[in-house]
Formats: structure tokens, C-alpha cells, sequence
């Protein structure tokens, strides 16, 4: 892999990606930066990665439902290896906006495997980033293994779904060299602020309510983001052409213990004047149509076969995602006022 394709590299796990590549392993070539820059894309997250890595990197605005100008950026960099990241993420937004989910998830996974099957002389790799979530939900016991039957249950996930689906039929049919991994929760540097950790770390620490749907007792498996990274990077060396492999930390955790632990580092890191526990600001609201009650993930076969370990457990990962959001006001200030957006009109039109 000489010339990679990063698709949603601006956004929060690639980003996260693009940056563990380019400055912690010895990966030798160059990385090509495609985004279309939504809500939740922000070249900001790359901030310094141009200088730094000697003329490695190139970012282009484009959709990844283009197919001209993916063409176009296929044959100008030589794309040898695909990292396919772009997506629409948010479950709560694809409830209330399923469309553009349909569009990026699926016909822009569908438009890039077409090139890549157009260009499969060449191709190395093709690794798509799933989720956990196209499981669906699991009872009080078990685990996801890469055998569970799909089953989603929001738009975002059947998404999510649809474009695994074709990824592997592309293997089955045209001996793509295909990965995908699913993954559980991801944390950490970064995260847009509509997710849950980040939106509790931003509300605890100005004091506004922290909301908690439905009983609070719904169970995320969370991973921290670089353990995602190596995870991805470890896969795409090593994993077998054709298959599928879990990650996970191994760190179940029901929403609401999730929050008062936010909540317990901030009071106990005393920023903020108030005397009182952040916990009061806890405010249990209207459940999620449709929202899974548990995911939990096994990820023996990437543990076994290629020797993967994630690096952080909750507390210390949770820990050191304070310690960012709380050391990067500006991103969090430009990021809350939309500033971020304005930047991107101005330069990219
Ligand atoms: P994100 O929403 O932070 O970033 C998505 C990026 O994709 C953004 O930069 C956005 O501008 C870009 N994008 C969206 N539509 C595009 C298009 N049509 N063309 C080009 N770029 C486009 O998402 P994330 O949390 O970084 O997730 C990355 C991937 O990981 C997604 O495929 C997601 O399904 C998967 N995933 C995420 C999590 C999680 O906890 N965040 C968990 C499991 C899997
Ligand atoms: P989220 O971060 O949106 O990820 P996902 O829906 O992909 O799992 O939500 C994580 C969990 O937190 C999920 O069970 C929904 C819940 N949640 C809240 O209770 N309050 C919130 O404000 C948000 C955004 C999520």
C-alpha cells in the first residue's frame, strides 16, 4: 500500500486515523484526504498533519457520491489501498433525516466499490469501517461475534448494513480484496458533540442539563479511539482478504454510569465554581424510537489471529478524553458557534 484513500478523514475516527498513520507507525506513502466536509466534517482535526508529514498528505473536498471526480482522484493519486470511513453517523439524525444516510452509506459505498473494481489491478486493499450496530440489540447475556445474524434496527444501522452487505458480495463476486471490521462506541479526541460523551463533557462543564434517555440503564461497549486505530491499521496488514473482524474494548457500561463518571471527573478535576455535583445536572428524557437496549462486543478473533490489545481501559481513556476537550477550548468554541463551518465556506466554497 503506497497511495491510500482515506474516505471521511475530517471527521472524528478518521481523523484520529489519518493521524496515527501519518505520525506513529512507519506506514511510507502518501495519504489521500477525501471529504465533503457535513456538519461533521472539520479540516481543523488535521490542523498541523500537512507540515508535518513531508508532502504525504493531500486533502480534496469532494462527495464520495461523485463518481467523476472520484474517478478523477483514482487515476491523479494512483489510489492502491481504500480506508472508507465516510459515512453519516448519528442515529438520532438519521430518525429524523434518513435520506442522506441512503445516499453517503450505501450509494457512496456502491460508487467507490465500482472503482475499485474498475481499478482492481492495482488495488491492495479495500477495508470498509462498519459498526456494531447492523447486530442490532442483544438481551441481558452474550456477545456480537462476526457470526451474529444482522438485524438492525434504526436507519443509520440498516445503512450501515446495506453497505457491508455489498462490500462482501463484491469479495464473493468480484474478488475484491475486501476487510470490514464493526466496532462498539468509539471515544475520545475529536468527537463531533452530538455524541454522548462528548455532549455530556461540554454540558457538565458549563453547567447546563446533562439528558439521559429513557431509564439510563441502556449498555454501550465503549473503544477508545487510537485502540480503534491500531485496530483498523492491524487489519489491514494482516487480516485475511474476505473477512470480517470485531473490535472492542471490552468495557460494557450503562448510560447513566457513563454520565456520572463524566461527571465525577469533572468535579473532582474543579473546574467550574459551582460546590455542587455535577450529577444533579442529570436529567432523564424522552427515549429513542427504536433505541437498542445492549451492545457488547467479542472481538477473540482479532485478539487470537492477528494479536491485537486494546491499550486504554475506560477510566483511563475517559480520563484522558476530559483532559483534551478541556485543553482544546478553541476547537470546542469554534466547533459550538458553527465558526468552523464559516471557515469552510470561506476556503472551500
Ligand atoms: P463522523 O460523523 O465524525 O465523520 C464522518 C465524516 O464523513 C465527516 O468528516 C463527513 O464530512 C464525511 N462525509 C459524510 N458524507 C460524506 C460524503 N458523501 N462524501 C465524503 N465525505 C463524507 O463519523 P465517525 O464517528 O468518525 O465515524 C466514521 C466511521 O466509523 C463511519 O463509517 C461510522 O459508521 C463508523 N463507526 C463509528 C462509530 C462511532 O462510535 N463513532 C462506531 C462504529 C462505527
Ligand atoms: P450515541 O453517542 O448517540 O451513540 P449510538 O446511538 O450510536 O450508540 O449514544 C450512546 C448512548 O447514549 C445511546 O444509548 C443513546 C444515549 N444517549 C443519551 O442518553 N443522551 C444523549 O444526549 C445522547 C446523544 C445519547
Amino acid at each position: 500500500m503506497k497511495n491510500m484513500l482515506v474516505t471521511g478523514g475530517c471527521g472524528f475516527i478518521g481523523s484520529n486515523f489519518i493521524r496515527y498513520l501519518l505520525e506513529e507507525t512507519n506506514y511510507p506513502g502518501r495519504v489521500a484526504n477525501v471529504d465533503q466536509l457535513t456538519y461533521a466534517g472539520n479540516p481543523e482535526n488535521l490542523s498541523g498533519i500537512e507540515k508535518g508529514s513531508s508532502g504525504r498528505y493531500v486533502f480534496i473536498k469532494a462527495d464520495i457520491c461523485d463518481q467523476e471526480i472520484m474517478a478523477q482522484i483514482f487515476d491523479d493519486y494512483e489510489i492502491d489501498s481504500i480506508c472508507h470511513f465516510a459515512a453519516e453517523s448519528h442515529v438520532d439524525r438519521s430518525i429524523v433525516s434518513p435520506d442522506a444516510f441512503i445516499q453517503t452509506n450505501i450509494v457512496g459505498t456502491f460508487n467507490l466499490l465500482e472503482l475499485a473494481r474498475t481499478h482492481q489491478e492495482r488495488l491492495q486493499r479495500f477495508h470498509h469501517i462498519s459498526t456494531d450496530e447492523v447486530f442490532g440489540s442483544l438481551g441481558k447475556e452474550g456477545f456480537f461475534t462476526e457470526e451474529t445474524r444482522y438485524q438492525p434496527n434504526s436507519p443509520y444501522s440498516a445503512s450501515k448494513a446495506g453497505s457491508d452487505h455489498l462490500v462482501r458480495a463484491y469479495h464473493q463476486t468480484y474478488g475484491l480484496p475486501i476487510t470490514i471490521s464493526n466496532c462498539s462506541n468509539n471515544y475520545g479526541p475529536y468527537q463531533f458533540p452530538e455524541k454522548l460523551i462528548p455532549l455530556v463533557i461540554l454540558n457538565a462543564f458549563e453547567g447546563k442539563p446533562l439528558p439521559v434517555y429513557g431509564d439510563g440503564r441502556h449498555v454501550r461497549d465503549w473503544l477508545y479511539v487510537r485502540d480503534h486505530c491500531t485496530g483498523i491499521w492491524t487489519i489491514m496488514r494482516h487480516g485475511k482478504r474476505g473477512e470480517t473482524y470485531n473490535i472492542g474494548g471490552n468495557n460494557e457500561m450503562e448510560n447513566i454510569t457513563v454520565v456520572e463518571m463524566i461527571c465525577d471527573i469533572l468535579d473532582e478535576l474543579h473546574t467550574g465554581a459551582e460546590n455542587r455535583s455535577r450529577r444533579e445536572l442529570i436529567t432523564f428524557v424522552k427515549d429513542r424510537p427504536g433505541h437498542d437496549r445492549r451492545y457488547a462486543i467479542d472481538s477473540t478473533k482479532l485478539r487470537q489471529e492477528l494479536s491485537w490489545r486494546p491499550e486504554e481501559s475506560f477510566e483511563s481513556g475517559l480520563r484522558k478524553t476530559i483532559e483534551w476537550y478541556l485543553g482544546h477550548q478553541a476547537w470546542v468554541d469554534r466547533v459550538k458557534s458553527g465558526e468552523y463551518q464559516s471557515w469552510i465556506k470561506e476556503h472551500y466554497g
